[in-house]
């Protein structure tokens, strides 16, 4: 349902909003902090951000920041990795609750025992995972790198990927590989983006280019159709993380697009391309998680410099490893 908002009560968030940044972009300064802004954030929270990006992105604004403190607006393990790859600086998150299904579909000991079974193979674990999970890994990877990643391991040794298993799909299919085995986990928001939510949508909107992200269930059905060239009513199926899809979005020629993932990403998407039309794939497709920091978490957490995010050294020291040999792939 939605709540019909009266228009002095409309100027009054407005006035609290523009509060909050003023005083937030005063703090920053004050404080030597800068702000990191996952892709999901909600907008007032971009507005406020000196980069906002994808979890790649971000792995590698935290590892350049030349400020002392970095808050990080984004879900707890993209904090965590923050902080591990910059040990030196205090790393913040404005709601230290915010988690993510995908990260909690494997537990250390699963990994544990998964590695156990395969003797030799190679770990390949995506960034939505803890720091615990980080320190057993191999390698870890992102939407934008991970079918680099495994390219980059020797074919002939096997590789247990995790936890995310349309993403692994879809990089086995990218990559060929054949001696992938991958963990049965998924993200609850781009699991629930339907073949039909889709189907619906381009049917919507002539002539639309069709952008999704590879945690999306319907990845591997997708990804025939984009190899012989599209998918439905769609002239084009691109497979992209979100900041991928930024780039291609802006670049692209077509001025219509239909965009499965969380629908965070449309704030940019519009505000970069204001003369192109962008629809979302689902509505629905909203992440509870990303959305629990607002404007006035921002504030609070920089104004009581809390909550910090700390990684235990011999478990950051191990998960150090796994993210530094990602950021050399690229
Ligand atoms: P990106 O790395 O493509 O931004 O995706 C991350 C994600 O889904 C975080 O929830
Ligand atoms: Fe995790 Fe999915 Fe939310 Fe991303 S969108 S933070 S993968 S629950």
């Amino acid at each position: 349902m939605t709540m019909l908002v009266s228009e002095p009560r409309r100027q009054q968030q407005q006035q609290q909003a523009s509060d909050f940044k003023e005083e937030i972009l005063r703090l920053k300064e004050e404080k030597d902090v800068v702000i990191l802004a996952h892709n999901y954030q909600v907008p007032d929270v971009q507005d406020v951000a000196d980069y906002t990006g994808d979890s790649l992105g971000l792995s590698r604004q935290a590892a350049q920041a030349d400020r002392q403190t970095i808050l990080f607006c984004g879900v707890h393990f993209m904090a965590e990795t923050a902080a591990i790859i910059s040990p030196h600086k205090r790393v913040l998150i404005p709601e230290p609750d915010a988690g993510c299904s995908l990260s909690d579909s494997i537990t250390v000991e699963e990994l544990r025992d998964w590695k156990a079974a395969h003797p030799g193979s190679i770990s390949v674990g995506y960034v939505n995972t803890t720091a615990e999970i980080k320190a057993e890994l191999d390698y870890c990877c992102t939407s934008s790198n991970a079918v680099k990643v495994v390219d980059s391991i020797p074919a002939e040794k096997e590789i247990l990927f995790l936890p995310d298993m349309f993403l692994g799909s879809y990089v086995a299919k990218v990559t060929g590989r054949k001696n992938m085995r991958i963990w049965a986990g998924e993200c609850h928001v781009h699991a629930g983006i339907t073949p039909q939510d889709i189907e619906e949508k381009l049917a919507s909107l002539k002539d639309s280019e069709f952008v999704i992200h590879p945690e999306c269930s319907c990845t591997t059905p997708m990804m025939y159709d984009a190899a012989s060239g599209g998918f439905g009513d769609a002239k084009k199926v691109s497979v992209l993380s979100t900041e991928g899809m930024l780039n291609h979005v802006a670049a692209s020629p077509s001025r219509n697009f239909v965009v499965a993932t969380e629908v965070g990403i449309l704030y940019r998407m519009r505000k970069q391309n204001p003369t192109k039309n962008f629809v979302p794939a689902s509505e629905n497709a909203e992440c509870q998680y990303m959305k629990m920091i607002t404007l006035q978490k921002v504030y609070d957490s920089l104004l009581n410099e809390r909550s910090v995010v700390s990684v235990p050294p011999h478990i950051a020291d191990r998960a150090r490893l796994a993210i530094e040999r990602m950021l050399e792939i690229g």
